[in-house]
């Protein structure tokens, strides 16, 4: 299906000339970057590419090649094993984590010390601690809405979706909530600036660490029934975190934790608005009381148009090939999920949504070691928040035109700005 077929007869017309590769990372590219992917996936399905940073990389677009890549240990997540060293100038990692100690964390490590810290955390951030989080979740998001049901609209992003996972990891880490909007701020930051100027961010990020390493240092005086006791607690063998690490760690579970669920609930809100009859079936099941279509919903919801739009930095540690493709030892990869996930050769009718979907193995997770540790955290928080939402302000509409909204045009993630909404306002 993605090959074109060669000729049959060497006297027919010849082949038509490969259309031009598409722009890739412009704002209509961000807006809508689906066909440009199903270009690649077709004619250039491993494909070199220079990013906006100037970093040379390789996009890998179709489903077979995406999860062989992330399961492959030749590809480290090490960025010492990239060949230049754009990673010393910010360029492939998290910003502001240049300092080696607050590099070792899961997403820049390679078995067996990743091996090692993720049974760690596993044994604190399980998913019975998450189901334990439950109402919590589900109080945050009352009260959200409750903040502006009676406006009549609202900007789903900086109203809901931004502020619910920010609170929810505050919560479950054990930050003070007289702290909590300070992290509120530091990622506001974060969020705003993320696909431009780095410099904003890196404070945000050093304000953030600094905060972290406190709190730490405090509740292994004083520990309490939080996520961050419990990696202090947490052992193996007798080995316990040391405090960088536990300090690397509560910034990743932020960090990866955060962006990606406000994404979730602001992709996933809008592809139900501007698809009303998976909508109305969705919201016809809820009231019934029937919660298999929210679950089977919020997979395809994240197959369909995800929050991770491609996977974070692999490097490769040897020569190796990839869909056909050599790759160099030394050179970048990076997984395109969002590609990957509408690969035809995959999923049947790929771009059509459907919350029914029952084959829907997805990459929006990730693959292999590094899949996604807080899944059962973002299921929950994904949800609670599209559940309560329908319920609650049942004739939710967006108040402007599709074309009207802007996507952000960060690399990693993919999210809207704004997602302004109208209602009646309950009780009237
Ligand atoms: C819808 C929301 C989320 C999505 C789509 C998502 C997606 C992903 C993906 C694709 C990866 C793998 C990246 C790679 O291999 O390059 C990943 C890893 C990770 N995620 Fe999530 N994530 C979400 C929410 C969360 C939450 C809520 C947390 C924790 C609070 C979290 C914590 C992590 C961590 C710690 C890793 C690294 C795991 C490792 O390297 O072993 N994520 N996530």
């Amino acid at each position: 299906m993605h090959d074109q077929p060669p000729s049959a007869c060497p006297h027919s017309a010849p082949a038509p000339p490969k259309p031009p590769a598409p722009d890739l990372f412009t704002w209509e590219f961000a807006t809508n970057p689906y066909p440009a992917y199903a270009w690649l996936r077709e004619h250039a399905p491993v494909h070199r590419t220079t990013l906006p940073s100037g970093v040379e990389a390789w996009l890998v677009t179709r489903y077979a090649d995406a999860r062989q890549a992330l399961a492959d240990q030749r590809l480290s997540k090490n960025p010492a094993h990239h060949d230049e060293p754009a990673h010393a100038k910010g360029k492939t990692g998290i910003p502001g984590e240049r300092k080696a100690e607050l590099m070792t964390h899961l997403l820049n490590i390679d078995p067996p010390d990743h091996t090692r810290l993720r049974r760690l955390v596993s044994k604190a951030f399980t998913p019975r601690r998450v189901a334990e989080f439950a109402p919590r979740v589900q109080e945050l998001t009352d009260q959200l809405i409750d903040g502006f049901k009676d406006k009549g609209e609202a900007d789903l992003i900086h109203e809901f979706a931004f502020p619910l996972p920010i609170y929810a990891i505050c919560d479950l880490l054990g930050v003070p909530r007289e702290d909590q909007d300070d992290f509120r701020d530091w990622a506001g930051m974060m969020i705003r600036h993320g696909g431009g100027p780095r410099g904003g961010v890196a404070r945000s990020v050093k304000k953030m660490r600094g905060y972290l390493a406190e709190l730490i240092h405090r509740k292994r005086e004083d520990p309490g029934e939080d996520l961050i006791s419990g990696l202090i607690r947490a052992s193996d063998h007798g080995e316990h975190l040391t405090e960088n690490e536990a300090a690397a760690m509560a910034f990743i579970l932020l960090f990866a934790g955060f962006e990606t669920t406000v994404n979730l609930i602001g992709n996933g809100t809008y592809a139900l608005l501007t698809h009303p009859e998976q909508r109305a079936q969705l919201q016809q099941s809820l009231a019934a009381g029937d919660t298999g279509l929210l679950e089977t919903g919020l997979e395809e919801l994240l197959r369909y148009d995800g929050p991770v739009e491609l996977a974070t930095w692999r490097f490769a540690t040897e020569p190796l090939r990839i869909g056909g493709q050599d790759i160099a030892a030394g050179d970048p990869v990076l997984v395109v999920l969002a590609a990957a996930d509408r690969d035809p050769e995959r999923f049947e009718r790929p771009d059509l949504l459907d919350l029914t979907r029952r084959d829907n193995q997805h990459l929006g997770y990730g693959h292999g070691v590094h899949y996604c540790l807080g899944a059962p955290l973002a299921r929950l928080e994904g949800q609670t928040a599209l559940a309560t939402l329908l319920r609650r302000l049942p004739d939710l509409q967006l108040a402007v035109d599709p074309e009207e909204l802007r996507w952000r045009g960060g690399l990693i993630m993919r999210g809207l700005r704004t997602l302004p909404v109208t209602f009646t306002p309950p009780g009237r």
